[in-house]
């Protein structure tokens, strides 16, 4: 597996593969690899001829500096996970090689990113829609992976690759579960045993708004459906229950007229080190 830390050395390593015939699939990860990483490979590698990961922790995406730091780096075992899945080649650049002295150009979905999850993290997507575009840029694949469970940074980079006609096929992978249901996140090791076993509720949440869509509930009642659920777990806090239109995100209210997106967030223990989970489910798509 080819490890290349600048950006002449990825071009080269995908014209060699465009000389040889070969189409290109990419991963885009800030690291920290967990077997919901491993999917999106392993669906690229089940596609393409070759398959291009990028590891970057993307200083533009995060709130503070703190957080910034404080995000897991674990270089050495992603590579291991990334060479035993069979990719290809693998960019790793510094923040200098990303944004060069002077970088000023950003680019953002001005109403996709300032809604829900956005109204909460200022800047989080224009930061990961500003680095997507430049390693769409460096890499220049012919498709990528995105998870489901990041469903608003899924709906971002689907709207800018369409509005900016990058020459790029976006393919989304649904989220990857735990045996119990709970979804898979790095987040996940920092829960306590009772917590971990609690967090099922956001999987058994979304469940039972699913069974209500089918029996023709309006969206009122899912979300009144999932409070209920999410209330009965003493360990969890509802943070945020969004049920919106699967593609605009805008709100929806009433009998739904077309496939929705339910974005969940709770949380767990100690409020002032509460471990903050997400989830989503897609209905009538
Ligand atoms: O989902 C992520 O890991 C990041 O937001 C991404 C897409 C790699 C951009 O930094």
């Amino acid at each position: 597996m080819l490890v290349c830390r600048d950006i002449a050395g990825i071009r080269a390593a995908v014209a060699a593969y465009r000389a040889a015939g070969e189409d290109v699939g990419l991963v885009t990860t800030m690291g920290a690899l967990h077997a919901g990483h491993m999917a999106l490979v392993a669906a690229a590698k089940a596609a393409r001829d070759r398959v291009v990961a990028t590891i970057f922790v993307n200083p533009t995406q995060f709130g503070n500096a703190v957080d910034l730091e404080k995000y897991p780096r674990t270089e050495a075992a992603d590579l291991t996970m990334l060479e035993a899945a069979g990719v290809d080649a693998v960019f790793i650049p510094s923040v200098e090689e990303m944004y060069p002295p002077g970088d000023e150009t950003i680019v953002e979905t001005i109403k996709l990113a300032n809604m829900l999850h956005g109204v909460v993290r200022p800047g989080h997507f224009r930061g990961v829609a500003t680095v997507v575009t430049k390693l769409f840029n460096i890499v220049q694949a012919d498709a990528a992976w995105f998870g489901e469970k990041d469903y608003q940074q899924l709906q971002v980079i689907r709207r800018m690759v369409r509005d900016l006609h990058m020459p790029i096929t976006i393919h989304a992978v649904p989220t990857l579960r735990e045996a119990d249901g709970l979804a898979m996140s790095s987040r996940n090791v920092r829960l306590s045993a009772e917590d971990r076993q609690a967090a099922t509720v956001l999987h058994r949440a979304l469940e039972r708004a699913a069974t209500l869509a089918a029996g023709g509930a309006t969206v009122e009642d899912m979300r009144a459906g999932i409070a209920a659920e999410i209330g009965a777990e003493p360990r969890a806090r509802l943070k945020a229950v969004d049920i919106v239109a699967a593609d605009t995100l805008a709100p929806v209210a009433g009998p739904p007229d077309g496939p929705l997106a339910i974005m969940l967030s709770v949380a767990f223990g100690p409020p002032a080190a509460e471990v903050l989970l997400i989830d989503q489910r897609e209905i009538g798509k």
